[in-house]
């Protein structure tokens, strides 16, 4: 018996610092997103390859709409060819792919390959990957609360009776649930508006290297340090260990 964890069946990744990246190769800020955008390919194989089962990547976020419109241009012509690139693999490795955020945001070509990818890989058994793109917590908890109070209004549901089960399953994550393991690449040591309710008792990882650097043997890293974590989800040291066995 050991205090020890198991390898995270569910991991969320942040994925920070290519602008920083590039910046201080003296490059813009695009290269960095290049680059970035093509490590991305290795940590899903290396995730799958240490039996994660499902994996949550923050690609952009609602405030990411703010930055200047050529970056914005950028990234979403990024996600677009990797979206093409990325569908054989899917495939050939039984990939499911989700998105969660406000996909009607996105421009057309962009929502549509989406759209596609997330249609041909529904009936995958594998790695559950779900892409967070303009995607905020804090909208995500404003919709649910539109949605339950619809029902409230609608005579479906009694507001008394509202339980932490209904945003559970109200919440764009239910077909996942909540992250074990959250990394953060570049440093920062911040949620930026992720997935707010559901880390609520997440392990948190954060690391300096910058997101295009980050490599398969560091996602090993991370997965390490989490397995040498005891999770105690309010209880004392002694009653988590038996609650294990
Ligand atoms: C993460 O890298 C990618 C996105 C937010 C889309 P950044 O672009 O935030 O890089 P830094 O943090 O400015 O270095
Ligand atoms: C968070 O990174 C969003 C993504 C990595 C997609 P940001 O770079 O946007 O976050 P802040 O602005 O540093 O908090
Ligand atoms: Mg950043």
């Amino acid at each position: 018996m050991s205090g020890f964890t198991e390898t995270p069946k569910h991991v969320a990744i942040i994925m920070d610092g290519n602008g920083r990246w590039a910046e201080r190769r003296g490059r813009p800020r695009i290269f960095g997103h290049v680059r970035g955008c093509a490590r991305v390919r290795d940590i899903i194989r290396e995730a799958d390859r240490q039996g994660v089962k499902a994996l949550t990547l923050y690609a952009f976020s609602s405030e990411n709409w703010g930055r200047p419109s050529v970056e914005v241009s950028v990234l979403m012509r990024l996600l677009y060819k990797w979206l093409i690139r990325e569908r054989r693999e899917m495939m050939d490795k039984s990939i499911r792919l989700r998105a969660i955020g406000a996909v009607d945001r996105l421009p057309e070509s962009v929502r549509k390959m989406l759209t596609e990818s997330i249609g041909m890989s529904k009936d995958n058994t594998g790695l559950q990957l779900t892409l967070a793109v303009s995607y905020s917590g804090r909208d995500e908890l404003t919709q649910v609360a539109q949605r339950l109070a619809r029902r409230v209004a609608a005579g479906e549901l009694a507001a008394d009776d509202i339980g932490e089960h209904h945003f559970a399953e109200e919440l764009s994550t239910a077909p996942v649930g909540d992250p074990d393991l959250l990394i953060r690449t570049s440093g920062e040591q911040r949620i930026s508006n992720f997935l707010l309710w559901q880390m609520a008792y997440t392990e948190l990882y954060f690391t300096d290297t910058m997101w295009p650097d980050f490599k398969p043997s560091d996602l090993r890293m991370a997965i390490d340090s989490f397995t040498r974590r005891q999770r105690r989800f309010g209880l004392t040291a002694r009653q988590a260990e038996e609650a294990r066995v």
